[in-house]
C-alpha cells in the first residue's frame, strides 16, 4: 500500500503544502511509525536539503529525539561551506542520552566535518538555579549563538507520548490527558489551535527567535503524528515540513 509512484508523490507534497501553508514539504513513502527504514529515508532527505541551505558561517540549531537521530547518521560531509557551526536548540528536555539535542548535535557535526558547541545544563531546573546557570559566561556565549541560529531543524512529537517519554510531573500529565496539549516541539507544547500550554524550563531557543531564522525545518513522520503535527503548523512557525506518507494522507483528510 506505501509504494507511491513519484507523480503520486508530489501531487502529496503540494498538498500537505497547501494544508499547512508553508513554501516546502517532502513526502517519504512508507509509515515510520512501522517501518524503520523510513525514519531513515527521511533523515536522508533531509539532510540533502540541509546541505544545499548551507552557507559560510552559518549556524543550524537541533533538537533531540530519534527521528533527529537519523537525520544526524545521514549528514554527509559539508564542503560546500566554511565554517558551519551545530548548536542544541535548547538545554536537556529529559531525553535519554541517545536522544538528546546535545549528542545529536556533536554527532552531525561530526559527520559533517563542522563545529559544534554544547549547552550543559541539568533538567529539570529550579528558578533560582536557572537564572544564575544563565548568567554564566560560558552557558551565555553558547545561548547567544543559539538565540541567532540561521537554520533550526527539530523533531515534533505527540503531546502524551512525550511527556510519558520525559520526568513530567503527574498532575501535569493527567492535565495533558484531558486533551489540553496535543503536540510538542523544543521543550513546548501546544494545544490543537497551536498555542503554547506549557513549556519544560530549560535554557535556549525560545519560540521568538524562528521569526528571526532563515528557515525552520519540521522533521516528522508516522500516522501517529498526524495530530500533532498539524497542531504544531497552525501558527505557522515553519516554512518547511519533511514527512512520510502516512502523516502526509490524515494531514490532508484533516484526521
Ligand atoms: O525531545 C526532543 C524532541 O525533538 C521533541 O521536541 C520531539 O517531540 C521529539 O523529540 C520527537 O521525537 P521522535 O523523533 O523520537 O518521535
Amino acid at each position: 500500500a506505501f509504494m507511491l509512484e513519484a507523480s503520486e508523490i508530489s501531487v502529496l507534497e503540494q498538498r500537505v503544502r497547501e494544508t499547512l501553508g508553508i513554501d516546502n514539504c517532502i513526502v517519504v513513502p512508507g509509515n515510520s511509525d512501522t517501518q524503520d527504514w523510513v525514519k531513515q529515508e527521511m533523515g536522508k532527505r533531509c539532510a540533502q536539503l540541509l546541505e544545499k541551505m548551507l552557507h559560510p558561517n552559518c549556524t543550524v540549531a537541533v533538537t533531540g529525539g530519534t527521528t533527529m537521530a537519523a537525520l544526524a547518521a545521514a549528514m554527509p560531509p559539508i564542503h560546500t561551506a566554511e565554517n558551519v557551526m551545530f548548536v542544541p536548540a535548547r538545554g536537556g528536555i529529559g531525553e535519554q542520552v541517545e536522544n538528546e539535542a546535545n549528542t545529536i548535535c556533536a554527532a552531525m557535526a561530526k559527520r559533517a566535518k563542522s563545529q559544534y558547541r554544547l549547552l550543559y545544563v541539568p533538567d529539570p531546573i529550579g528558578e533560582e538555579s536557572y537564572q544564575t546557570i544563565i548568567e554564566e559566561p560560558s552557558v551565555k556565549e553558547v545561548l547567544s549563538i543559539i538565540n541567532r541560529s540561521d537554520i533550526v531543524i527539530h523533531g515534533i512529537g505527540d503531546a502524551m507520548t512525550m511527556a510519558k517519554r520525559r520526568r513530567t510531573p503527574e498532575p501535569l500529565v493527567e492535565q495533558f490527558k484531558s486533551g489540553v496539549a496535543v503536540s510538542e516541539a523544543f521543550g513546548y507544547y501546544f494545544d490543537a489551535e497551536g498555542n503554547v500550554v506549557h513549556r519544560v524550563r530549560t535554557v535556549g531557543l525560545q519560540l521568538e527567535d524562528l521569526d528571526k531564522a532563515e528557515s525552520v525545518i519540521a522533521i516528522a513522520g508516522g500516522a501517529s503524528k498526524a495530530r500533532a503535527i498539524a497542531s504544531y503548523f497552525k501558527l505557522g512557525r515553519n516554512n518547511i515540513l519533511v514527512t512520510d506518507e502516512a502523516a502526509a494522507n490524515q494531514l490532508i483528510k484533516g484526521e
